[in-house]
């Protein structure tokens, strides 16, 4: 019932070159993809000629990041409304590198959520605990809190708009991937979550992506897991060849 989405998220890598080469690579490989849904989050230099490499294709591209409002006088900002004229689809909030690297949380994520909802675009956004926090068996508690402070508010409508990912901070760049039963209880405490805080079928539709070291080799345990509804890849994605892999990964274990 829920459609798996795979997303690559570019991180601040290659020129708007290297970006359109890798686009026009992925257009190759995934025109026979399986039916699954694909989005590419590239640098913002490279939005334009990624968006014409993929014309034609059903890959999605998306923004990394956005600025709560439409315009105006926020130096070196993007919004929302530029992505979706640029030919953006969907945007990601609260990375977990924007809430380190930018100190970014709480309400001015929430204002960011609803950004990109204005903008008419779909928000993928991203919770995930700390290895101390986890150790201290706070998990639950953090990831509830940041999807709390991120999404409260919104309505059930405004939710069909919503992807959550789920990144535990300690697999991000790391090569240390939770298991597929570490990373399934944690997507069935927010599947629950959103059930309680919204309703039932809120809940059912609601996809859930996991990220954190996601390669073709993982993928299939990981994309198996009953609450887990695509993933949310880095370094992995940087490679047509490895992203790929991940995307016929699942159609194998499907
Ligand atoms: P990674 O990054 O796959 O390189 O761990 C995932 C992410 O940050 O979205």
């Amino acid at each position: 019932m829920r459609r798996l989405l795979l997303a690559g998220n570019w991180k601040m890598n290659g020129l708007p070159a290297d970006g359109a080469a890798l686009a026009r690579g992925l257009a190759q490989r995934l025109i026979d993809a399986p039916a699954v849904d694909i989005a590419v989050f590239p640098p913002f230099l490279s939005i334009p000629g990624v968006v014409a490499a993929l014309k034609g294709t059903s890959i999605v591209v998306g923004g990394q990041d956005l600025h709560p409002a439409a315009s105006g006088a926020h130096t070196g900002n993007t919004s929302g409304e530029m992505l979706k004229a640029a030919g953006c689809g969907s945007v990601l909030v609260g990375h977990s590198e924007r809430r380190s690297d930018e100190g970014e949380a709480g309400e001015f994520l929430a204002q960011k959520t609803r950004a990109g909802l204005r903008a008419g675009l779909q928000v993928i956004f991203c919770c995930g605990e700390t290895l101390e926090e986890r150790d201290a068996n706070r998990t639950l508690s953090v990831v509830r809190g940041q999807l709390a402070d991120g999404l409260s508010g919104l309505t059930p409508t405004e939710l069909e708009r919503i992807v959550i990912a789920y990144e535990p901070v300690w697999a991000i760049g790391t090569g240390k991937v939770a298991s597929p039963q570490q990373a399934q209880d944690v997507h069935a405490a927010i599947r629950s979550w959103v059930g309680q805080t919204w309703d039932a079928g809120t809940a059912r539709a609601m996809r859930i992506l996991y990220g954190g070291s996601v390669k073709p080799g993982n993928a299939a345990g990981i994309l198996s897991q009953p609450d887990i509804d695509g993933a949310l890849v880095g370094g992995a994605s940087l490679d047509a060849a490895s992203f790929d892999g991940i995307v016929r990964a699942q159609a194998q274990e499907a």
